[in-house]
């Protein structure tokens, strides 16, 4: 039985019903519902509506039904009923008779489902902080384990500079970084407690709401009733936290599924994480970074889904509003798994360093050496990449690497190169050179790795 059924003397259609009717996902919410209905027994025991008695064979009976769901929320899907709300006071019901129907004094399911969500995203921020935190860990052991490899770094995706492997992972380190405090400054706005602003007037009863928050876990309750029962404002910023984190996984999968293809072949990603081809038997593909980057489409789509579904809604709550949590329950899932995913990429990945070090040497990519050394020996910047790229030119045509020209051909070019200018030319003098703070020279990549594992302790 619905419980607004008094108003109404015909039975819903059959597919309203099943139309309206949001249990099928929102019965995700039952912890929530169960320990907010506690916090909220207590707040109506503070002003007399409960007698202490009563509030107490409410909360066990409301314990009891907290150990049943989270055993087994699926448990809930065998019943018929319009939304979680209902399922547990229903429940409640049945198992303390008329007192289970006094709970919801002074509360409305528009303060009640505003709360639950935001205790789901609360604890979704500590999940997925933990998730972020293990992919982080596992690119600094990849940096560590990788400091000497040599790889060219790209721009345009044309061979640029020289970089480390484990310089790279260290670039994935920070971005993660970045969506790590991005859900910890989400998390600071979201921990206000919507709990007692009723239906959007604000509640009839006495409640000491600051209490109420405390009791609940959040900082402190919010500040205006119809702001709180409209407001949806956390669940749009962790989607825009994980449509950005997502778009940092999708980079990583694909600069992946770039080192690990037939033409690079820095990289062999392990065979837990590939499949093969029904038709063609060579073939170890890179799905699980396919995959990754794929599923990114659908985590923005959800926050473009959520702030359509926000934009002219007038104050204060709307039915539309249920159609915050599918998008937020399958984007923080996709999420989650995808930042799982990243780490078990990265567990067995192997470095194929004789390709990353070839590479490196190709491409002209210690041009830039050339035109410093050039500005050392008194050239100014602007002259001497030009004279580089005569260089190069002349490089190429003799299908030559720079460091392999000699010195009677560097000449040509001008006059102040000399014999000192091999060494310069060198991978390793390239990497060095790069030692400002942030550079790929291999002193500075030893700290940041240090300091890396120091700011994801
Ligand atoms: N299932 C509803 C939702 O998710 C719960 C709130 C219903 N409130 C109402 N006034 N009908 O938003």
């Amino acid at each position: 039985m619905a419980l607004w059924g008094g108003r109404f003397t015909q039975a819903a259609d059959q597919r309203f019903k099943q139309f309206n009717d949001s249990l099928v996902f929102d019965y995700r919410l039952a912890e929530q519902d169960i320990e907010g209905s506690i916090g909220w027994s207590k707040a109506l025991t503070a002003v007399g509506v409960l007698t202490a008695a009563e509030q107490q064979q409410l909360e066990q009976a409301l314990q009891a039904l907290h150990a049943v769901v989270a055993a087994d929320p699926q448990i809930i899907l065998q019943d018929d009923h319009e939304d979680i709300h209902s399922w547990v006071e229903s429940k409640l019901i049945e198992k303390v008779g008329d007192l289970g129907k006094k709970l919801h004094t002074g509360r409305s399911r528009n303060d009640q489902v505003a709360l639950d969500i935001k205790l789901w995203c609360k604890r979704q921020v500590t999940e997925l902080q933990k998730s972020i935190r293990q992919l982080q860990h596992k690119l600094i052991a990849t940096a560590e384990a990788n400091q000497s490899a040599v790889m060219p770094g790209y721009t345009h995706l044309q061979r640029a500079q020289p970089v480390t492997f484990a310089h790279w992972c260290l670039a994935y380190f920070e971005m993660l970084e970045r969506d790590y405090s991005r859900l910890a400054d989400a998390y600071q706005r979201m921990n206000s407690c919507p709990l007692g602003c009723g239906a959007l007037a604000g509640t009839a009863y006495p409640i000491d709401r600051e209490q109420l928050a405390l009791d609940l876990g959040f900082a402190s309750a919010t500040h205006n009733s119809l702001d709180t029962v409209s407001d949806r404002d956390h669940i749009i910023e962790l989607l825009s936290a994980a449509s950005l984190s997502m778009v940092h996984l999708s980079r990583f999968a694909e600069d992946l599924i770039i080192f690990n293809s037939g033409e690079a072949n820095f990289v062999e990603l392990s065979d837990k994480v590939t499949s093969g081809s029904s038709l063609m038997p060579q073939k170890k593909n890179p799905d699980a970074c396919e995959l990754i980057r794929g599923k990114t489409g659908r985590v923005v789509g959800a926050l473009n889904g959520m702030l359509m579904t926000v934009k002219g809604l007038p104050l204060a709550y709307n039915k539309d509003m249920q159609e915050d949590k599918e998008g937020i329950f399958d984007a923080l899932d996709t999420w989650h798994d995808c930042l799982d995913m990243a780490t078990l990429v990265l567990d067995d990945i192997k470095v194929n360093r004789e390709k990353t070090q070839e590479a490196a040497l190709k491409g002209y990519s210690n041009a830039t050496e050339l035109a410093d050394y050039l500005v050392a020996k008194g050239i100014p910047f602007r002259d001497s990449h030009h004279i580089v790229g005569e260089v190069v030119v002349y490089a190429i045509q003799q299908q030559k690497a720079l460091e392999a020209l000699s010195l009677e051909e560097f000449k040509r070019f001008n006059s102040v190169i000399e014999h000192d200018v091999y060494p310069i030319l060198s991978l390793q003098s390239c990497l060095d050179k790069r030692c400002a703070k942030g550079g790929v020279a291999p002193q500075r990549v030893t700290e940041a790795i240090a300091a890396a594992k120091v700011r994801s302790a």
